[in-house]
């Protein structure tokens, strides 16, 4: 087995068992000494959905979770939130989506809490999915899906602040506008803390992060599984009001986020000021092959900035 030694943004990404890592659309959550890392499984074969202007799918497989503590090399924990083939009805049937999954762990419950878009192949059952889990590494429970406080939800995140409160942002309104919704004590509920930002701005692939005492969020636009360029916007609170900085991509290609997609932004662990942006570049034509590109989010005299690196390591923090 050949060891990882540097991120390689946009290249194959290989497991400890030398497979194609399955983790897109994902998160991370550090846990007890140990990196996890969720996202969707899409080593299926790839066909277009007719339903609704062809739209590039796979079948779900499933949320896979993988482990690892240097972050570069990562051991397959499995599929830690499965399909449900043999019932048409399930949020969880293949038939269906299951994208952007987020996993925080409630430190009140201890419980581990999956959050995941779900939708209908036409994306028009436009739900948050929910799921529990006593380990990290599952299986979770699928408890259901709502729509929070009765509004379609398409493109999400979690994002959990240092308090343990915790906000869902979620594209609404058929994605003209992003909602945040704070969670309940135990995670499961919305409450009634909400509010809407970039409204009529058409933003998804939220990705929000805290440094210092800003919040982040980035964003893309809306064009499926094709790039376009980020968008950095930051708040002093998670419900906003959100202020729009532009594109904090710098580098080749940089107007297409480097040919990707944002997924997900976490802090090293015990290093606040080291930051990782995880992208996801699509491949629309064969979605088990789309590939990561994780970068280091740079501050640099108070502005955030994302440069292209290939390869670059944990050095780059120094
Ligand atoms: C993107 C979205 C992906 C997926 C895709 C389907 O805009 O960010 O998560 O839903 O559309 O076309």
């Amino acid at each position: 087995m050949t060891l990882n030694t540097s991120f390689r943004p946009g290249q194959p990404w290989l497991d400890t068992d030398g497979k194609p890592i399955q983790a897109h659309g994902g998160c991370m959550l550090f846990d007890n000494g140990t990196y996890y890392w969720f996202g969707e499984n899409k080593d299926g074969e790839n066909y277009l959905d007719e339903s609704k202007g062809f739209l590039h799918r796979v079948d779900v497989i499933g949320v896979s979770c993988y482990s690892s503590t240097d972050l570069l090399n990562w051991k397959n924990e499995g599929v830690v939130l499965r399909s449900e083939p043999n019932n048409p009805q399930s949020d969880l049937h293949p038939s269906k989506v299951l994208e952007r999954p987020k996993v925080i762990r409630n430190p009140k419950t201890g419980k581990y809490v999956l959050f995941a878009h779900v939708d209908t192949a036409d994306y028009e059952y436009a739900c948050i999915g929910i799921a529990i889990s006593d380990k990290p590494t599952g299986p979770y429970i699928y408890l259901g899906s709502i729509r929070p406080n009765g509004n379609d939800s398409r493109d999400m995140t979690v994002f959990q602040d240092d308090d343990g409160s915790a906000f869902l942002f979620f594209s609404s309104e058929w994605n003209k506008t992003l909602h945040i919704i704070q969670l309940d004590n135990e995670y499961l509920r919305p409450t009634q803390n909400e509010s809407r930002a970039f409204i009529g701005q058409s933003r998804e692939a939220p990705a929000v992060f805290k440094h210092g005492r800003k919040y982040y969020i980035i964003s893309s636009g809306c064009t499926g599984w094709d790039p376009n360029q980020a968008e950095l916007a930051a708040a002093d609170s998670p419900l906003g009001p959100w202020t729009v900085l532009g594109n904090p991509c710098i580098g080749p290609n940089a107007d297409i986020t480097f040919h990707a997609q944002s997924a997900y932004v976490f802090p090293l662990a015990g290093n606040s000021n080291a930051l990782i942006a995880m992208f996801d570049r699509w491949n629309k034509d064969n979605l088990r092959d789309s590939r990561y590109v994780w970068l280091p989010v740079r501050f640099e005299n108070d502005q955030v900035k994302i440069r292209w690196q290939e390869p670059w390591d944990l050095t780059a923090f120094k």
